[in-house]
């Protein structure tokens, strides 16, 4: 427990950095140049500095609204098969995957548990360089998803709507455009997010894998099993004889995930509805909230902060 004392610092060290209105979170702080939630400033902080990673580790990390549900449901069903083989019997039909894979950030608010089974297997959003150097300098792997920021914005815009905390009101398009393209959003802005991840992974492939939301619905049998791949638990020729990657595939499918019952009510940390997680599921969803002029002006961002990277996105 924090005495008066950390809490004055904690408030001294806030009042100094710039703040924002967030979507979903009343305030965000630029806290070592990102939108931190002010909910999670002092997790982030604690994260960084007491994380200890363990060479087994598995960090799903991701933009907000990219597609993290997803792989935390496929990576963990990949890690785990051999515990799990009846897909009756899966704990993805019981538990949803934010709590089967826990957030980091939320995990240091106490509202959920550190895995206690290995390899643990986390989700973060924590941009890469505000990762504890344990994560870094340890063998653990990283998982980046990245999704083309079209698709993020309306996503991101409809589901912050939803989960907004008071005092916040419903932004109108026109005004959560303009933050997003400022890069004010929760852990924004999403562009250096995705290009500090798309970096790592070009200068350490055996240590971040970076996977585009688009790639994974196009051919998701190929994904998986480059994700198995790199993460050490490569599917055996008996087992594609089997079908298991099929199997996994239709486990962490949307529609089996939107309609299972454990996701179809309750709450996950404290304040989050499961169901809000699953909306469309669809790539493009974007042409039908965008007009000529948005389009025009991030396809300008885009070319703008990614040019040059090499990351690219189909649009
Ligand atoms: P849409 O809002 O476009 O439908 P995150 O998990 O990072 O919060 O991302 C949420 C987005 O991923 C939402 O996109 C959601 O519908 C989609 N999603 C969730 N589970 C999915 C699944 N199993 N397969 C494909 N997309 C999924």
């Amino acid at each position: 427990m924090e005495g008066p004392q950390e809490n004055a610092e904690d408030e001294l060290i806030l009042s100094s950095l710039p703040r924002e209105m967030g979507w979903a979170i009343p305030d965000l702080y630029l806290f070592q140049q990102f939108w931190c939630p002010s909910i999670l400033i002092k997790e982030v902080n604690i994260f960084q500095k007491q994380f200890e990673a363990k060479d087994s580790d598995i960090f799903v990390a991701s933009f907000p609204k990219s597609g993290t549900t997803w792989l935390k449901a496929i990576t963990f069903a990949i890690v785990n098969r051999q515990c799990f083989s009846s897909i009756h019997n899966h704990p993805l039909l019981t538990s949803n995957p934010h709590q089967l894979v826990p957030a980091v950030e939320f995990m240091y608010r106490g509202d959920i548990h550190c895995p206690t089974t290995e390899p643990r297997v986390f989700g973060t959003h924590t941009p890469f360089p505000s990762l504890p150097n344990s994560i870094i300098e340890s063998k653990c792997k990283i998982i980046y998803i990245c999704r083309n920021p079209f698709d993020i914005f309306v996503s991101a815009w409809t589901f912050f709507d939803k989960i907004k905390l008071e005092p916040l009101s419903t932004l109108k398009i026109e005004e959560a455009f303009e933050k997003y393209c400022n890069g004010i959003i929760e852990f924004g802005p999403w562009w250096s997010h995705m290009v500090g991840y798309w970096k790592e992974s070009l200068a350490k492939p055996n240590k971040v894998l970076f996977l585009k939301y688009e790639d994974l619905k196009d051919d998701a049998n190929f994904q998986v099993k480059k994700i198995a791949d790199f993460l050490g638990f490569p599917f055996t020729q008996e087992e594609e004889n089997n079908q298991v990657i099929e199997s996994i595939i239709k486990l962490c499918s949307f529609e089996k995930m939107k309609n299972s019952e454990v996701n179809k009510s309750g709450i996950i940390y404290q304040f989050l509805e499961k169901k809000y997680f699953f909306r469309k599921g669809e790539t493009r969803d974007w042409v039908n909230y965008f007009s000529p002029s948005m389009t025009e002006k991030l396809c300008k961002i885009i070319e703008e902060k990614f040019g040059g990277s090499g990351l690219s996105f189909m649009i």
